[in-house]
């Protein structure tokens, strides 16, 4: 069981790769505030790369700095001791990272692992229109939340034959033996080439479950990535209407919403 930010349980930090998810840089950073193994100045140039949405012009002379301080380190025969000049310039360096990742109001992040392992406000279910349980992330969840969590959805009123959500809604249910404490069921479209309003579909299922975490004021919620899998939605066309949802909704809100997409990985 996870819990993401800020007192996710960390393994010994390796330097984030360019283009690093937030989490990885958030793990960076955290180990960073321990200056041990902060992987030097290639592994905080990293980070910058990593980092998302610092501006171009902060970037530049960070890096500057960075590049300053590793020359008078090097021309110095410097060891990387506490007063070592640039152990200075990446204690500066660690502070903005820390707050631009780790303190945000609202936090985009990206995780790779099993949802059922969460431990977050609300958890999404990439479900089907009856509620009833199936394979996927569906099926995972249901095991892991136990006979319950079915019960729970069974009672959720029909809105028509057969179906208690339609596609591109969303159902809020408790989450039993979970570690989150709710599911928000959605029901993501079925990829048939994009030419059936597919993406539409999508958005507003993000939108469903956004909403209702607003309302209930969950302060963080995890998604699958919904229809990639079964319904065969293009992953990356996916992330991007996804993101782009959940970038506009946490624009317009003054509430602090953490929202973990979640890249499956048994
Ligand atoms: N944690 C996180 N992500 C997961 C997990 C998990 N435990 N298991 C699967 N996933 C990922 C898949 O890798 C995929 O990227 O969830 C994404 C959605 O895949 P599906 O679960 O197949 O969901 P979807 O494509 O929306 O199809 C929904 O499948 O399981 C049935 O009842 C469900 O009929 C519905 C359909």
């Amino acid at each position: 069981m996870y819990r993401l930010l800020p007192t996710a349980a960390l393994t010994p930090s390796t330097t984030p790769p360019v283009g690093a998810s937030d989490s990885q840089v958030i793990r960076f950073a955290q180990t960073l505030n321990g200056y041990d193994d902060c992987g030097g100045y290639d592994g905080l140039s990293a980070a910058l790369d990593a980092m998302p949405g610092l501006h171009a012009c902060t970037l530049h002379q960070l890096r500057l700095k960075l590049f300053m301080a590793q020359r008078q380190h090097y021309f110095q025969g410097g060891s990387w001791g506490p007063e070592d000049p640039l152990m200075e310039s990446m204690r500066e360096l660690c502070g903005i990272i820390r707050t631009r990742v780790l303190d945000q109001q609202s936090a985009l992040l990206w995780w790779t692992g099993d949802i059922t392992k969460l431990d977050v406000d609300a958890i999404v279910n990439a479900a089907n229109p009856t509620l009833l349980g199936g394979g996927g992330v569906d099926g995972a969840i249901h095991r892991a939340a136990g006979p319950k969590l079915l019960q729970a959805c069974t009672d959720l009123p029909l809105v028509s034959a057969g179906v208690r959500c339609p596609t591109g809604d969303a159902r809020l249910t408790a989450a039993f033996d979970l570690p989150a404490t709710h599911v928000l069921h959605t029901v993501g479209p079925r990829w048939t080439g994009g030419e059936s309003g597919e993406p539409t579909l999508l958005a507003n299922a993000y939108t469903a479950c956004m909403t209702i975490a607003l309302e209930r004021r969950f302060q963080s919620i995890a998604f699958p990535a919904i229809s990639t899998g079964v319904y065969g939605f293009p992953k990356e066309r996916a992330e991007n209407i996804a993101t782009e949802v959940v970038h506009r909704m946490l624009g317009k809100s003054s509430q602090t919403l953490r929202v973990i997409f979640v890249r499956f990985e048994a």
